[in-house]
């Protein structure tokens, strides 16, 4: 038989790893063999009862379908929508102006341009590890590095400040806060985010990104707007419909542009030339997110409830389990949990897929949060119903009991 020469696939797309969705694909093998696989592995509300996203919302989406607002929008965002942001995060306690608003496709896509724009070949970006895989992922593809600083496992993964101040250099273009934490969860106090403003402060380009997509899923009361506390240290805030608003299939987030020192008029043209050159965010999903700004957010408790039941159930369970260790996080709807064997915990990866393959559990292993800072840990969401996290501990338990 002729062997068919493959075409190259380029570096970039080779080294590109998202581990949230990578075990779905042995994942799905199964699924096609007729097992039923319980998926704790997206943070995804809408996949699981009970946390839906509010009606208003949605009907504001298809009413905008159905008086054909189907067109292309602004580039930048709808002026209602970039309005009811900049208002929103004023109200977080910084002066943001519509202009300051950047309406993308969701973070996930914000990322990608503020990484295109700031990057040069050999600059660093310096994140929280454990942190969310597209921070990885995603500089390479610039030319620049993606670098953690550690959060301290045995002080609830707060931010380890001393060891920023030491990885950080002329070459860190962006500082990335991720508050709440997903994987960890954990919540920064305000005194903490100012020490980490002042570190950033002392390296003029030096800019923070506060990705604060779980910012209303706070348990502490303490989480707060990182811009909100930095009088000259630039900050770009990151946020949108899909954790908050339960309408992660929307595909609709936002930047906010906060630059007190104005260092930042060249790549923000830059951003812009991006933002155009992909031409704009879905029109009737931003109707739908504009509905969810300016509407009463009371809806908001009852969803919160309901997760903060979940994920209690789960950390009382866990504590329960042989083998197994998790701190209660502050905030957003996952635990990132220990495995306190060190012969399981030195292959994370292998426990996850062997206990996919044996009991049907779908979880992500900790080390594709973060080689360094995550492995001999797993991360779960705590979205499904009780009934149905009480079968997946079930199954955890006795695949570690087996
Ligand atoms: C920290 C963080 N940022 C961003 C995203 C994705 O945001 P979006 O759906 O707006 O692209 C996620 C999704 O899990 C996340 O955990």
């Amino acid at each position: 038989m002729s062997v068919v020469e493959q075409v190259d696939v380029s570096t970039r797309a080779a080294a590109i790893e998202y581990a949230i969705r990578d075990v779905v694909i042995p994942a799905v093998e199964l699924e096609a063999q007729g097992h039923e696989i319980i998926r704790l592995n997206i943070g995804d509300p809408l996949a699981y009862e009970g946390l839906p996203t509010p009606e208003h919302m949605v009907t504001a989406f298809k009413a905008a379908l159905d008086r054909q607002d189907n067109g292309y929008g602004p580039s930048y965002g709808i002026p209602e929508l970039r309005s009811a942001i900049a208002f929103a995060e004023s109200a977080k306690g910084w002066n943001c102006s519509p202009d300051d608003v950047y309406v993308t496709h969701g973070v996930t896509e914000a990322l990608q341009v503020i990484f295109a724009a700031f990057l040069e070949e050999g600059d660093t970006v310096l994140v929280p590890g454990p942190h969310y895989p597209p921070y990885m992922a995603y500089p390479q593809m610039y030319g620049g590095n993606t670098v953690e600083y550690r959060l301290d496992p045995e002080d609830g993964w707060r931010i380890d400040l001393e060891d920023i101040r030491s990885k950080m250099d002329d070459t860190v273009r962006l500082l990335v806060l991720i508050n709440p934490n997903n994987p960890t969860g954990n919540v920064a106090k305000p005194e903490e985010i100012d020490s980490f403003i002042a570190i950033a402060n002392d390296w003029p380009k030096c800019t923070i990104v506060a990705d604060e997509i779980y910012d209303g899923l706070d348990f502490t009361g303490q989480q707060c707007s990182v811009a909100s506390r930095s009088k000259s240290t630039p900050v770009i805030t990151l946020n949108g419909v899909s954790k908050v608003y339960f309408a992660p299939g929307w595909r609709v987030g936002y930047m906010a542009w906060h630059d007190p020192s104005g260092t930042l008029v060249a790549v923000r043209d830059g951003v812009e030339r991006l933002l155009r050159s992909r031409l704009c965010a879905s029109t009737p999903a931003q109707h739908g997110f504009l509905a969810g700004l300016v509407d009463d957010q009371g809806w908001l408790e009852g969803h919160c409830e309901r997760i903060r039941r979940r994920m209690d159930y789960c950390l009382k369970r866990i504590a329960s389990i042989d083998g197994l260790e998790c701190e209660a996080p502050g905030g957003a709807f996952y635990l990132f949990v220990r495995i306190t064997d060190p012969e399981i915990a030195a292959n994370d990866k292998s426990f996850v897929l062997d206990l996919l393959h044996q009991h049907h559990v779908l979880l992500v292993h900790g080390s594709g949060f973060s080689p360094e800072y995550g492995s001999g840990h797993f991360r779960m969401v705590c979205l499904p119903p009780v009934e149905v996290l009480a079968e997946a501990l079930d199954r955890i338990e006795a695949f570690l009991g087996d």
